[in-house]
């Protein structure tokens, strides 16, 4: 048996050059350090992105976009064997996802692992974060209930009152002048087809750059002698370890999917007027509380229009990160990039809190 195995090898790795790559991933290493907790986040977002996939088959089976699709989600919910659990977990894995992906991206920015030549995994990552954005919202509708069709409503409204391509790029989005059963249609495209075929891409480059340039170390560990460095064999030692964190995931989500079975609320009547409490995903409701200050501050379009702007500077802002802080010898511009970071993730934070609190 051993022989006909090693001989099935050497004949596919004459074609394959497995051993080469065996060979490389055997000489990969990661360093450790106090603050090496935070290197495990990037592969819980993958872990909770590929429970999303093979949840959003499963669904997709079943569901129904159209005018049916309320209907077809009440049955994955309550007649289909299962349906509940398999719903319930994609969408708790969705939110789960957001949030590793933002503890990720908060450390990668205070360990200032966008510094040279990290800078494309910086960016390949903002457009992860933007994709997944873009899963959520158009995700959120699918079910067509109360909450998800007003929420959407409100989402679209703030695009439809921007000057020129607003009103135009509005009712491509949703299909009409309303969101309807051809809304529900274009958001399954975007949710199953054109989101993950511009996602899969930027994900493969994001894991290769990882491993061109392997994990960056924090300014802390950088300025010890190289002498005094740690380090562990990518595998076993740490791909070991990141299947314990995706075991201690993986529990998490079963655990809040199962106890807490993800809700249908009533199904969406557009005659009917929009009962209170509508908010966005928790993910949107900064962005959403910043719009309704603004729109306090200054009413109508001003306000709307001054939002964009903001939301555009910040965006481009948080692009420049690492041409402005790419080098480690400038102690300002580190020091004045993770204040920038620590204002930005307490302003998220404060104005979550204050939109639940609001709605
Ligand atoms: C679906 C979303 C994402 C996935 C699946 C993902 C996956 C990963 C993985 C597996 C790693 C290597 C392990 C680690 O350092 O954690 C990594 C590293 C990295 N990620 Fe992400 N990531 C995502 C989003 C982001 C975002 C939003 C940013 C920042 C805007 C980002 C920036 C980086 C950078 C700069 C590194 C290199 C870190 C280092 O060298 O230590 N990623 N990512």
């Amino acid at each position: 048996m051993r022989k006909l195995l090693h001989s099935i090898y050497s004949w596919s790795d004459e074609r394959l050059g497995m051993t080469g790559l065996l060979t490389f991933a055997g000489k990969k290493t990661v360093p450790q350090h106090r603050h090496s907790f935070w290197y495990y986040w990037g592969g819980i977002s993958l872990m909770f992105f590929l429970a999303q996939a093979v949840t959003g088959v499963l669904l997709m089976v079943y569901y129904r976009p159209g005018p049916d699709a309320y209907e077809s989600v009440r049955q994955i919910t309550y007649d289909t064997n299962f349906g509940w659990l398999v719903r319930s977990v994609h969408s708790w894995a969705a939110n789960l996802m957001v949030a590793a992906i933002f503890v990720h991206m908060f450390s990668v920015l205070f360990m200032k692992a966008y510094r040279k030549p990290r800078e494309f995994g910086w960016w390949s990552g903002m457009g992860l974060l933007m994709l997944v954005m873009g899963f959520g919202f158009s995700g959120y509708l699918l079910p067509m209930d109360e909450l998800s069709y007003f929420a959407t409503k409100v989402g679209l409204g703030i695009p439809a009152s921007l000057p020129l391509f607003g009103p135009k790029l509005a009712a491509l989005v949703r299909g009409g002048l309303e969101v309807n059963e051809f809304t529900v249609q274009r958001f399954f495209a975007l949710h199953v087809v054109v989101l993950p075929a511009l996602f899969i891409p930027v994900l493969m480059f994001h894991l290769f750059l990882v491993q061109k340039h392997g994990n960056a170390l924090p300014p802390s560990e950088e300025r010890k002698p190289a002498a005094e460095r740690r380090s562990v064999p990518f595998f076993p030692n740490f791909f070991m370890k990141d299947m314990a964190m995706w075991l201690i995931a993986i529990n998490v989500l079963a655990l809040l999917a199962a106890v807490f079975p993800w809700d249908l609320g009533a199904q969406a009547d557009s005659l009917k007027p929009a009962p209170v409490g509508i908010h966005p995903e928790w993910y949107f409701m900064s962005q959403f509380q910043v719009l309704k200050i603004i729109g306090r501050l200054a009413p109508g379009f001003a306000g709307e229009l001054l939002g964009m702007l903001i939301f555009t500077a910040g965006l481009i802002g948080w692009f420049l990160i690492p041409l402005y802080d790419g080098n480690s010898e400038s102690g300002r511009r580190a020091r004045r990039t993770t204040w920038f970071g620590l204002i930005v993730l307490a302003g998220f934070i404060v104005t979550t809190i204050w939109g639940y609190l609001a709605v």
